[in-house]
C-alpha cells in the first residue's frame, strides 16, 4: 500500500519535516506512528496525502509515486483516503449530515445510498440526534466526530489519522478507536498517529517511532520494548 524510499522532507526555510525515511506498510496493517512533538508525524501523513512533497527520495502510495504526481491526479489519489487530522474543516453553513454526504456525493453514490450511509455511521458516532445542526452548534469533541464520519463514510481503502482521540474524553476516544479498528477488520489499511501511551498499549499494532524526522525504530506488534511509554518518552 506504502512504500517509501530515503525520503526527506523539507519545508521552505529549510527545516526538515522527514529525514532519510523508508518504510512499507503492505495492504491491511494498522500501524501507530509515534515520537515527540516535532518529530514528523504529521509531516509523514501529510506526505502520504499529497499535502506535501518529498524533497528527495520516492514515495509509493496505492503504486502511485507521488513524485510524479500530476495536479489533476491529486483528487483521485484522495478519495482512496480517509484523512482524520486535527485542523478538520466542517463546511459552516452545510449540516451535520451534509457535511458527512459530501464524500459520498464526490464519489457519484445515489441519494438512498448517502443516506443509509451517512445515518449508520452518525448514529454510531453518537451524533444521530445532531444530523441537522450546523456545525457551530456542536462541541469541539461532536465536531471533531463528524469529521471522523466523512472520512470513514465511503469506506476508503487508506486511513490517515492524526491524534484521533486528541480533544476526546477515555469513552468517546475508545469509540473512536473502535471505528477505526472496524476499518481495518474490514481490510481498510489504518495509520494513526499519537503520543497517547495508553492508546499505544491497549491497542497493540505495529508501531513506528519517528525522531528528528528519522524513523528510529519499527516494533512488531508483540515486541515493543519493555514499556511504551518508555518508547514514547525516550524520544521525547
Ligand atoms: N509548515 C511548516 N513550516 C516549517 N516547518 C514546519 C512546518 N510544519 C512542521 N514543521 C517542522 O517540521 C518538523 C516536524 O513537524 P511535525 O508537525 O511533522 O511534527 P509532529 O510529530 O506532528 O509534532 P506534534 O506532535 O507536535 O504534532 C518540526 O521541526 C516542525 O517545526
Ligand atoms: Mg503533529
Amino acid at each position: 500500500m506504502i512504500q517509501m524510499y530515503h525520503v526527506d522532507m523539507r519545508y521552505a526555510g529549510g527545516a526538515f519535516g522527514l529525514r532519510d525515511v523508508s518504510l512499507h506498510v503492505e495492504r491491511g496493517e494498522f500501524v501507530f506512528l509515534t515520537g515527540a512533538s516535532g518529530a514528523g508525524k504529521t509531516s509523514l501523513l501529510r506526505l502520504l496525502f499529497a499535502a506535501e512533497a518529498p524533497s528527495a527520495g520516492q514515495v509509493l502510495v496505492s503504486g502511485r509515486n507521488l513524485s510524479r504526481l500530476s495536479s489533476s491526479q491529486v483528487p483521485q489519489l484522495r478519495r482512496e483516503i480517509g484523512v482524520i487530522f486535527q485542523d478538520f474543516k466542517l463546511l459552516g453553513e452545510r449540516t451535520v449530515f451534509e457535511n458527512v454526504a459530501v464524500t459520498l456525493e464526490i464519489a457519484g453514490a445515489s441519494r438512498r445510498e448517502i443516506r443509509a450511509r451517512v445515518w449508520s455511521i452518525l448514529k454510531r458516532l453518537g451524533l444521530g440526534h445532531r444530523l441537522d445542526h450546523r456545525p457551530r452548534a456542536l462541541s469541539g469533541g461532536e465536531q471533531q466526530r463528524v469529521a471522523i464520519a466523512r472520512a470513514l463514510v465511503n469506506d476508503p481503502p487508506l486511513v490517515l489519522a492524526d491524534e484521533p482521540t486528541g480533544n476526546l474524553d477515555p469513552d468517546l476516544a475508545r469509540d473512536i478507536m473502535d471505528i477505526i479498528a472496524d476499518a481495518h477488520a474490514r481490510g481498510t489499511t489504518v495509520i494513526v498517529a499519537t503520543h497517547d501511551p495508553t492508546l499505544l498499549e491497549r491497542y497493540r499494532h505495529r508501531l513506528l517511532v519517528l525522531e528528528g524526522g528519522a524513523l528510529v525504530q519499527d516494533n512488531a506488534p508483540d515486541s515493543y520494548p519493555g514499556s511504551v511509554r518508555r518508547a514514547v518518552s525516550t524520544s521525547a
